[in-house]
Order: C-alpha cells, then structure tokens, then sequence
C-alpha cells in the first residue's frame, strides 16, 4: 500500500469502527491528513470530551490520551503508539509534589498538563501552554508554585507579575537544546525574519521572540502576519506544516536540534492498525487516580474557556 492508499483505508475503518483520530500538531502531515481534529494540547482536551465516536485514538504521547481518558472514561481511548511518552512528564511524581506541599504550605500548586495523571491527583490546578497564564490570573492565592517547567513558569511569571512564583528545576529536554547563539545565527542569516517561539524554551532565547505561544498559537500567529519570513522555535514538524500551510511565506527552524523523539514515533501504520482494532495500546487508568486527577483537569477546562 502506498500512503494515499493507507490513508483511505484509514478513513474507511475510522468510520466503520467510529473511531475519532486527535493529532497533536508535531504529528507528521500524512497523520495531520486523517485526523478529525488537530490541535495544541489544550485543544485535543476539550475536542476529546466533544467528540461523539466511542473510540478516541491520541496520536500524540502519553499524558495526551491519559488526560482524553480522564474526560471521558467511557470511551475507549487509545494511544496510538505505546512507546511515546514525554520525558518532562517523568521529571516529578507525587511524592515531589507532597514534599512541596510541606515546604510551602500557603502555596497554590499549579502542574504544566506535561505531567503523569499520579502526579496531577496532588496539585491544585493543571495548566497547559496556551491557558496557563488565563488560569493563573484566575487563581485567587498569591504564592504560585509551578511545577514542572521552570521556562514556562518563567514566561508566566513575567505574564502575571503580581504573583509570587517559585519554579523547581525541570523543563522540555528537546526545547532546552536551543541557544542564544542558535539565535543570533538565524538572525543573522535571515534579518527580516520574525522569530516566533514555544514557551518552552528558555528565558534568554524567549527574549527576541516577536510572539510566544502554544504550538496552535505559533501557527495561527504566523498564517495571520503580515510578516513573510519567520524563524520557528519550537518542534521542527512545525517548520513543514506552516509551510503547507502559508506557501507565500518562508520558515526556517530555529535549531536544527528541536526534534522530539517521542512525538515523531507515531507512523502512519500505527494509526492504521490502531483504528483497525490490531494495535495501540488501550488506556486504563485507576478508578481513584482518575477520579482525583480530573479534579483539576475539569478547572482548567473551566477556566481555561
Ligand atoms: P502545546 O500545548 O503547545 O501543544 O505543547 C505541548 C508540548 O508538549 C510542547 O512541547
Ligand atoms: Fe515533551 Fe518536549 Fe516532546 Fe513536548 S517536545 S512532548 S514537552 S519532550
């Protein structure tokens, strides 16, 4: 078979098994091509308790679906590979969240979605990069510890300044990669270029970005400029597809480096043998772990809008 060929024998299982396909926006573009929705990971949350097919497949990782599954726990959720989980996700646990609690009993502890459903059952509120700082302006405390992401939380904190923050020491190992000199290189080369970043990446790089958002919030910037050139700081899938998308533009990627391992290993063929019921793995999750780490999954939808 080739990839056209795939592609329609997709669509015909999703149909007949009434599956819906939700593709992170760093899934390639032959997957982008037989999702239902593609979004940021807010967007696939929301999207996923809307979706009226019984099956959710999450082409995406790990705390992806397991957040599809605590919204709507009588589907059946899977993700399409089982290998993709994302390294942040496995920088705290529940344990490091209790210890913080200790040390900072009047804080408000508020977790990037990047983060294992074990760990969201013991924090406040759940975040992610295109609603944390809408949330956070919501929250009534002023002590905010933010967990895991110490860029984000950095991005946030400058965001909403009448917060007392406290960051811990974790962030995105792939985003992390990207320098000032990758920066000053890129400028360089492309003078007229608009840099438009993750917030993801650290704070001496974030500081040129003419705009800084979520991976939906970067492409819908760069479709409505007026700008024609752009330097992209985030996963370099987003390079190609606002290419597709704006074919009068140029993209260039930041670094060379920002390449997500766990977000590329999702092939086409594991979409397939997913929703033809031959492969994915289904994802369970512990009645009281779910029921606990909705609590503030259902804040950030709420609050979130
Ligand atoms: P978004 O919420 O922007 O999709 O980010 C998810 C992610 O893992 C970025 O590295
Ligand atoms: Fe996790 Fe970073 Fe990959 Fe996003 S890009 S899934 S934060 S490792």
């Amino acid at each position: 078979m080739n990839t056209r060929e795939l592609q329609d024998a997709i669509i015909e299982l999703k149909k007949q098994n009434d599956v819906c396909i939700l593709a992170h926006a760093y899934q390639s573009q032959d997957i982008w091509d037989v999702a239902d929705y593609i979004g940021d990971s807010y967007g696939l949350s929301v999207q996923a308790s809307k979706a009226p097919q019984k099956t959710i497949l999450m082409c995406g990782v790990r705390f992806m679906a397991e957040t599809v599954k605590m919204l709507s726990p009588q589907k059946k959720v899977l993700l399409a590979n089982p290998m993709a989980g994302c390294p942040m996700a496995d920088q705290m646990d529940r344990t490091d969240v209790l210890k913080l609690r200790k040390q900072y009993p009047n804080a408000t502890i508020v977790a990037y979605i990047n983060t294992t459903s074990d760990l969201k059952r013991a924090v406040d509120y759940v975040v992610t990069s295109s609603s944390a700082v809408k949330i956070l302006k919501q929250i009534p405390n002023k002590q905010i510890v933010f967990i895991p992401d110490c860029n984000l939380g950095s991005w946030c904190e400058e965001q909403v300044p009448d917060k007392d923050f406290v960051l811990v020491d974790g962030g995105c190992p792939v985003h992390m990669l990207i320098t000032e000199d990758d920066v000053k290189s890129m400028k360089a080369a492309y003078p007229h270029a608009e840099l438009l970043v993750h917030p993801e990446v650290t704070a001496e790089v974030r500081k040129y970005a003419g705009y800084i958002g979520s991976t939906t919030g970067i492409m819908k910037y760069a479709q409505e400029s007026k700008n024609k050139e752009f330097i992209i700081g985030t996963e370099n899938s987003i390079v190609q597809h606002l290419q597709f998308m704006c074919p009068d533009k140029a993209f260039y990627p930041l670094s060379k480096e920002t390449v997500c391992h766990n977000m590329t290993l999702t092939t086409l063929m594991d979409v397939y043998y997913a929703v033809a019921g031959k492969g994915g793995e289904v994802i369970d999750l512990d009645d009281q772990v779910r029921i606990e780490a909705l609590r503030p999954i259902e804040k950030m939808v709420e609050l979130g809008g």
